[in-house]
């Protein structure tokens, strides 16, 4: 177990950029999920903290050793990709023992530490079967305890759960998340999905082109997103963003002025602002900030999803009780608090003085 530190991380392949000098301090024991889009970097990033790519510059440290120039075997790491990459003709029990099996040590020594690792992923009745007679979750199980086997300093995660269906995809995240906590082993963990990123991670690092734009917990990513950026990428739905500008103490909304708040704020350089959809309230026509119209009503159970039209460049998605009465083509007032809005300027920085 250990801490790892990044320093100055920057990737070039060819003529392409694509780490742009990435710093990064991750505590021992630590839980850290990597997002962002496709090809912002996160893989790569990864894999040159296994070791399985060289970075262009910067450094590598893990419990304060610099490991830049060591090969992985010397790093101590286990990743767990999202091919589980089994050996296919080797049961469960030979997967997991694999490593303490390469690295010399006798059989009547790895077979009760794969008992252990087996029992503590629920997969000792399941040992001396090849990986074609498990299911997708049982062989990620797998992939993981070979990882844990070898005791390493940190588990590294490449979209470990990508290929499961979405029920066991829930199981595995517990289970992973569990199995973290239990073995205290600093993680980072590379996912799409910001329910997995909300969930799992103790921080969340927002990666985009190549450069972190946010670091922070779930609750501080979503409540005070630092830019844009982070603002529409974490929340789901994604947050409202209304054009807007601030001129002689008002705010108009819309790029087609469709509504006007009087607002104390001094701050001139307004041009997006964002409402979470559990911010704004629906109420009757005339009586909110905004008119529109309902286009379409989601019903989920356990809540529903208003898409509302009002003359701006987008619908606003509203999130409301599953039973507040609502029909589609219904006219509508839009109400929320300013205090709930979130402001960005120009090139997508956050404004709110306090948050
Ligand atoms: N070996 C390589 N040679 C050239 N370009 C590469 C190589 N590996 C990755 N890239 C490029 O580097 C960028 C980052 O790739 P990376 O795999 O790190 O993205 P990612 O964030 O993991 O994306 P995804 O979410 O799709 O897995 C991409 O534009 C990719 O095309
Ligand atoms: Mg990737």
């Amino acid at each position: 177990m250990a801490s790892i530190e990044l320093r100055g991380i920057e990737k070039w392949f060819g003529n392409t950029e694509v780490l742009k000098g990435i710093d990064l301090c991750i505590s021992d024991h630590e839980f850290i999920v990597l997002v962002g889009p496709s090809g912002c970097g996160k893989s790569t990033l990864l894999r040159i903290i296994a070791g399985l790519e060289d970075p262009s510059s910067g450094k590598i440290l893990i419990h304060d050793d610099d490991v830049t120039e060591k090969v992985p075997s010397e790093r101590r790491l286990a990743m767990v990709f999202q091919s589980y990459a089994l050996y296919p003709h080797m049961t469960v029990s030979e997967n997991i023992g694999f490593a303490l099996k390469t690295a010399g040590m006798k059989r009547t020594e790895v077979e009760p530490k794969v008992r252990e690792v087996a029992e503590l992923l629920e997969l000792a009745s399941h040992l001396d079967r090849l990986p074609k007679q498990l299911s997708g979750g049982q062989r990620q199980r797998v992939a993981i305890g070979r990882a844990i086997i070898r005791q390493p300093k940190a588990f590294l995660f490449d979209e470990p759960l990508s290929n499961l269906d979405a029920s066991l995809r829930v199981n595995m995240r517990i289970e992973i998340s569990r199995l973290q906590k239990e073995l205290g082993i600093t993680t980072i963990y590379v996912t799409h999905d910001q329910t997995e990123a909300m969930t799992l991670a103790d921080r969340i690092v927002v990666l985009n082109e190549g450069r972190v734009i946010q670091i922070g917990s779930p609750r501080e990513l979503y409540s005070c997103p630092q830019h844009l950026f982070v603002a529409e990428f974490i929340g789901n739905p994604r947050m409202n963003i209304i054009n807007c500008s601030n001129n002689n103490g008002q705010l108009s909304l819309g790029l087609n002025d469709v509504a006007k708040i009087s607002f104390s704020q001094p701050k001139t350089n307004i041009h997006k602002l964002g409402l979470r959809p559990e911010a704004i309230r629906v109420v009757g026509p005339s009586k909110g900030i905004l008119e529109g119209r309902i286009s379409v009503c989601e019903y989920l159970g356990s809540e529903q999803l208003v898409y509302i039209d009002c003359g701006l460049e987008e619908l606003l998605t509203v999130r409301l009780k599953p039973s507040d009465q609502l029909r589609e083509g219904e006219n509508v007032g839009i109400a929320f608090d300013i205090s709930d809005a979130h402001f960005f300027d120009s090139v997508g920085r956050r404004l709110n003085e306090t948050s």
